[in-house]
Parts: structure tokens; C-alpha cells; sequence
């Protein structure tokens, strides 16, 4: 099911990443301003505990964050949403699956793969474009056969296709996605149009 991202901070800081003429040094710092807010957006349901802390005054029955959570972020692209999530986050562990897109095919290919275990973990999957969602698909397989559950599974986006959303809900119609735009469709190479072009490329000046 997917979430978008319905704030105006948001949205402006979307357009400055479409913005051909944004530079890498600025792409990257909108790319950490963009996955805060969904770092924010995806973990609204994180699971609770009631405990008790005294204030300085009384006693108080709060919650706090009941279950371990793991961040998968994709390589390349990913990488940049790992800060956002990491400094929001108290207690987080990071596994790494690296995945690349052939050219030609648009087929992701896998070269990289290191995860803690994630039995009984939340996991948020981190990939700032969901294209075909090929790159998708391969890392929700990857997690789920070392151990994590379909309904512990987020996959959090920047820039999503309707593709790529069908993509990943033939796995399951209730796999949670979270992007903060859902743009029109692809091009003939498999570019999310409007999108922003390669977002490794840009945040990485190559
Ligand atoms: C990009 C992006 C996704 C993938 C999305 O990575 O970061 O992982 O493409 O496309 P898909 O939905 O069609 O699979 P890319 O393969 O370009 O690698 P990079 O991050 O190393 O640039
Ligand atoms: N990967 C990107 O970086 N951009 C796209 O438009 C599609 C896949």
C-alpha cells in the first residue's frame, strides 16, 4: 500500500532535486532533508511498550519504541537516506544489499549482500527511486528469505512509478511503501518521467 508524503516542505525540496541545475553538494543535502521527513512519515506505526519514568514532579506511565529495527539501505543511491533514518532513530542496526541496474535490460543485477539477522525486526528498506521496481522486488525476496516478515517490511522511496508500485505489491497488495512523489510513468529506458534523472549520478557527481 502505498504513503505518500503530503507536506509542502516536502514537495519544495522534490522540486530542487528535479532541478537539473542543482549541483551534487546541494542534491545531497536535499536528499538528507527529503528522507528525514520520511524517515518521520514511515515509522509513525513503529510498534510501543507502556513504561513508567519519573518526571520531576510525579510519576508517569509513557511509551517507548518496542522493537528492534533494521535499516536496508540499497547501494548506491541508498546510502544517502541511511544519516536521516540513523540519527531519528535510537536504536538501529544497518545491513547493506548492493544491486545494479543493467543499462540495457533495466535488470537489477546483485554484487552485494551483508545483513544482520532480522527475525522479529522492523525493516525499512531504503531506495530513493522505485523505477520498474526489479531493484525492489530482488532486495523485499532477499530480506524476506533471511528471515523478515511481510508485515515488519517498509519500503521507503523519494521517487516512485506506478510501475514500480505494482511492481512491488504483486509481492503482497499490503507491503508498505512510503515515497514522497509518485510520478507519471517511465520512458523508453526506464527513467521515472518527470523524476530527476540518475540519482546516483547526481549525488555522487558521476
Ligand atoms: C537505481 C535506484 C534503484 C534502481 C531503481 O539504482 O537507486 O536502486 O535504480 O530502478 P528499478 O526500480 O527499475 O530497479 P541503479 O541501478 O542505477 O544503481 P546505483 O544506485 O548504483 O546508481
Ligand atoms: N534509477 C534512477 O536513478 N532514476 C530513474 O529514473 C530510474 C532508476
Amino acid at each position: 500500500m502505498l504513503h505518500l508524503l503530503n507536506h509542502s516542505l516536502g514537495t519544495h525540496v522534490v522540486t530542487h532535486l528535479r532541478d537539473r541545475t542543482t549541483k551534487p553538494a546541494t542534491f545531497r543535502t536535499l536528499a538528507y532533508q527529503i528522507s528525514l521527513l520520511l524517515a518521520f512519515e514511515s515509522t509513525r506505526d513503529l510498534a510501543t511498550r507502556e513504561t513508567t519514568v519519573e518526571t520531576p514532579l510525579e510519576s508517569h506511565l509513557g511509551r517507548v519504541l518496542s522493537q528492534p529495527i533494521v535499516v536496508v539501505p540499497i547501494f548506491r543511491a541508498g546510502i544517502s537516506m541511511v544519516q536521516p533514518f540513523t540519527d531519528l532513530l535510537p536504536d538501529v542496526s544497518v545491513g547493506y544489499i548492493g544491486l545494479e541496474r543493467d543499462e540495457e535490460t533495466a535488470v537489477a543485477r546483485s554484487y552485494y549482500c551483508k545483513l544482520p539477522p532480522l527475525g522479529t525486526k522492523r525493516v525499512l528498506i531504503l531506495d530513493p527511486m522505485l523505477a520498474t521496481g526489479g531493484s525492489a522486488v530482488r532486495a523485499i525476496e532477499v530480506v524476506i528469505d533471511q528471515g523478515a516478515a511481510l508485515k515488519d517490511l517498509t519500503l521507503v522511496c523519494i521517487v516512485c512509478a506506478p510501475e514500480g508500485v505494482r511492481a512491488v505489491e504483486s509481492l503482497d497488495p499490503g507491503i508498505k511503501i512510503y515515497a514522497a512523489a509518485l510520478d507519471r510513468e517511465l520512458n523508453s529506458r526506464k527513467y521515472i518521467l518527470p523524476g530527476l534523472g540518475d540519482f546516483g549520478d547526481r549525488l555522487y557527481g558521476t
